[in-house]
């Protein structure tokens, strides 16, 4: 029996209209919600996200700007611009995009943008927050993934969730999130990484798999079981002369095999990358709903 495929794009859709009504109200306080994303070099992946990350805002009614950079700025140049949206009222989330050009160093940059205005999350503070339990801004693509479970009916709830890939912007953070002590987690969490030792034993034995190690195509239908909900984050561009750009995506799940085999499993594209700018948009709404409270 086929899966069924969770569509992350109605899924999506749904929390831009909850977040159509919250901007409307920030609107009513003459608050319109801004974010500055920065794109340095010509990274043809980097600027297609940037571009879907500034239509979305368009859609929701978010206000955004992005700063293009040729890859010879310096590091100097580019924490003075941060330094000057840190300091801009108008400016409510800062983002930016990774990679970056090896001169310049991605935690200074990173360390850089103030917390309050971290939408991303990868500011230590909001890390150390998100691990402690406070409010923080929590990394876009984590809770796209917890999204997706609660509101897809699979909460992670009680339930042995497998996570594969232990980076800093997905595996770890997502294993953080679900092991919390709070509605929508609660889960018993596995990491399995490069070195773990037969990772079908987890895989098999797991109710949730999120694979997230970005490998084409590595977790097959044998390392499942049945009952499993598949989770598939990796985004992974593969070579294919049939198609127009001369390559395809396909995320790191051998997906129509997996589909046959498994209970519910995420397409790429379609499933986790939707959500993954959606939360970027309900982070950009809270720093400005945030702002309101701040002295500036
Ligand atoms: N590059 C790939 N994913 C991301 C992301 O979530 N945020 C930023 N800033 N850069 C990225």
């Amino acid at each position: 029996m086929s899966a069924e495929i969770i569509d992350g794009k109605k899924i999506a859709e749904q929390i831009y209209s909850e977040l159509s009504e919250d901007i409307e109200a920030l609107k009513e306080k003459d608050i319109i919600p801004k974010l500055t994303v920065i794109l340095v070099g010509n990274d043809q992946a980097s600027a297609v996200y940037v571009r879907m990350k500034g239509n979305a805002c368009k859609r929701v009614g978010i206000v955004s700007e992005t700063l293009t950079f040729d890859a010879d700025i310096s590091e100097e140049e580019l924490l003075a611009i941060i330094d000057r949206l840190n300091q801009d009222a108008s400016c409510h989330g800062i983002l930016v995009q990774m990679p970056l050009p090896d001169h310049i160093d991605e935690n200074k940059v990173i360390e850089r943008i103030w917390p309050e205005k971290d939408v991303d999350g990868f500011h230590p503070v909001n890390k150390g927050r998100l691990q402690a339990g406070l409010p923080c801004f929590v990394p876009c693509t984590p809770a796209g993934v917890q999204e997706i479970l609660v509101r897809s009916g699979y909460s992670p709830e009680g339930k042995h969730v497998v996570v594969i890939g232990r980076s800093q912007i997905v595996g770890m953070p997502l294993a953080i999130l679900l092991a919390k002590k709070q509605k929508g987690a609660n889960a018993t969490v596995t990491i399995c990484h490069s070195r773990t030792q037969n990772v079908d034993f987890f895989t098999k034995n797991a109710d949730i798999i999120v694979a997230a190690m970005g490998r084409p195509q590595t977790i097959t239908a044998e390392m499942l079981n049945p009952d499993a909900v598949v989770i598939d984050v990796g985004v992974n561009r593969v070579e294919d002369p049939q198609s127009e750009k001369g390559y395809r995506l396909v995320g790191d799940v051998d997906f129509d095999a997996a589909v046959e085999h498994v209970k519910a499993i995420t397409p790429v594209p379609g499933g986790v990358g939707p959500l993954t700018i959606a939360m970027l948009m309900k982070n950009t709404v809270l720093a400005a709903e945030k702002s309101l409270f701040r002295r500036q």
